[in-house]
């Protein structure tokens, strides 16, 4: 089974090129401590609607720093898509291995015990990358990824916002379920949802 350690250790182990739909290509791979300046133009280049879809802790070169200093640290994985052959980083995917006592409370909630076989997971695309179907056809290097650390089931970071339709629309395509609905702490309203990997992805 695969550890963050040996991710950072041999970023390679989950690197994958990538053929689109379009005849480009796009690289799939773990971030690395290298990446800050990249990692910030992503960022800096997110469009307010792709910032409150999608929230981080900030969108500069101080943000993008701080996600490049937690790589093997913390329970987070973090992999990019590098557009080619620009290297241009065009979307950042991200992996929580540990479970948050709020989600397992929800959950169980919902009639569904969360367990250490579980992950969270959150994707964010360049602007110009969003809507032409590459979040899909990256999907399956994800639950590959999920897999190789030893997970059964994948759930939401955070949830997805309940007016985010495009969002939805694509975790049903992949295959997953809404178990619920919750209001976060900004008084957002938002849907848990959950993939169980042993199920054929998509639909
Ligand atoms: C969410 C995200 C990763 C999805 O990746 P993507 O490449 O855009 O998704 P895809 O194009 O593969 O699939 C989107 C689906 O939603 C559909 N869709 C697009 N706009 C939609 C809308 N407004 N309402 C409903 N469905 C919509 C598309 O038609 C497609 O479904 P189809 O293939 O059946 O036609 C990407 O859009 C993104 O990064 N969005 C901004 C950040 C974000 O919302 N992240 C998720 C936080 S929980």
């Amino acid at each position: 089974m695969l550890t963050l350690t040996a991710v950072a250790e041999d970023p390679l182990v989950l690197t994958r090129r990538l053929d689109l739909n379009d005849g480009s290509e796009v690289v799939f791979r773990p971030l690395t401590h290298t990446d800050a300046d990249h990692l910030a133009a992503f960022l800096e280049g997110l469009s307010a609607e792709s910032r409150r879809l999608s929230t981080f802790n900030g969108y500069d070169l101080a943000a993008a720093r701080e996600l490049c200093d937690a790589i093997a640290r913390y329970d987070k994985l973090r992999l990019v898509l590098d557009e080619v052959p620009s290297g241009r980083i065009v979307g950042l995917l991200e992996f929580s291995l540990d479970l948050h006592s709020a989600d397992i409370a929800r959950y169980r909630r919902a009639g569904i015990r969360l367990a250490a076989t579980d992950c969270r997971f959150g994707p964010t695309l360049a602007d110009d990358y969003q809507g032409n179907g590459v979040g899909t056809q990256v999907f399956p290097l994800i639950a590959d990824v999920a897999r190789r650390f030893g997970k059964k089931r994948i759930i939401l970071l955070g949830g997805v916002l309940a007016d985010n339709s495009r969002a939805i629309r694509y975790y049903e395509k992949q295959g997953f379920q809404t178990v619920g609905a919750f209001t976060g702490a900004d008084g957002v309203r938002a849907l848990d949802m959950i993939l169980d990997l042993h199920l054929p992805l998509g639909r």
